[in-house]
């Protein structure tokens, strides 16, 4: 099965990049202690309103806006992988959050300013998303 086979090729590739992320040497993600020990649910929860993310999807417990241009994040947190591609894991999951598309190339999710506190923040606050 020659596609088959592609797809793993590409995902291989992909382990790669992450293995990347998580070695001191590489050019390098900004947060090089991916914690959740010091996040902030709360926190989180309202930078979601503040950076817009709200604007391009729902979340179980903001009202308005309910953007409609990304998934829905409702139970997010019992989602395997992130974007279909990327193992949900909370190191992954922070860079994902403010720079989807040097994780995704060619995602329609843009790369969102914010500091490794707020990228910590926001993290854990997805991870909460667990009912449908
Ligand atoms: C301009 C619209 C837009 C904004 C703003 C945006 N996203 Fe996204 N987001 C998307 C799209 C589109 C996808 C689907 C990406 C893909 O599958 O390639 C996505 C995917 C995701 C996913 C993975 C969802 C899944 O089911 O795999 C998460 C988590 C996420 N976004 C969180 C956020 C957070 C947190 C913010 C704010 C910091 C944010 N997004 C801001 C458009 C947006």
């Amino acid at each position: 099965m020659p596609g088959a086979r592609g797809a793993s090729k590409g995902y291989s590739g992909r382990w790669l990049v992450l293995a990347c992320f998580s070695l001191v040497a590489c050019d390098g993600p900004p947060d090089r202690t991916p914690t959740l020990a010091d996040a902030d649910v709360a926190t989180g929860r309202r930078l979601v309103t503040d950076k817009g993310c709200v604007a391009c999807h729902t979340f179980p417990d903001v009202k308005w806006p309910r953007g409609g241009l990304g998934p829905s994040l409702h139970g997010f947190a019992r989602q395997g992988l992130i974007a279909g591609q990327l193992p949900n894991q909370p190191g992954v999951l922070m860079q994902f959050v403010r720079n989807a598309p040097g994780l995704v190339p060619g995602t329609a999710m843009p790369a969102i300013t914010m500091s490794d506190q707020e990228a910590r923040d926001v993290t854990a606050y997805l991870l909460t998303l667990q009912s449908r």
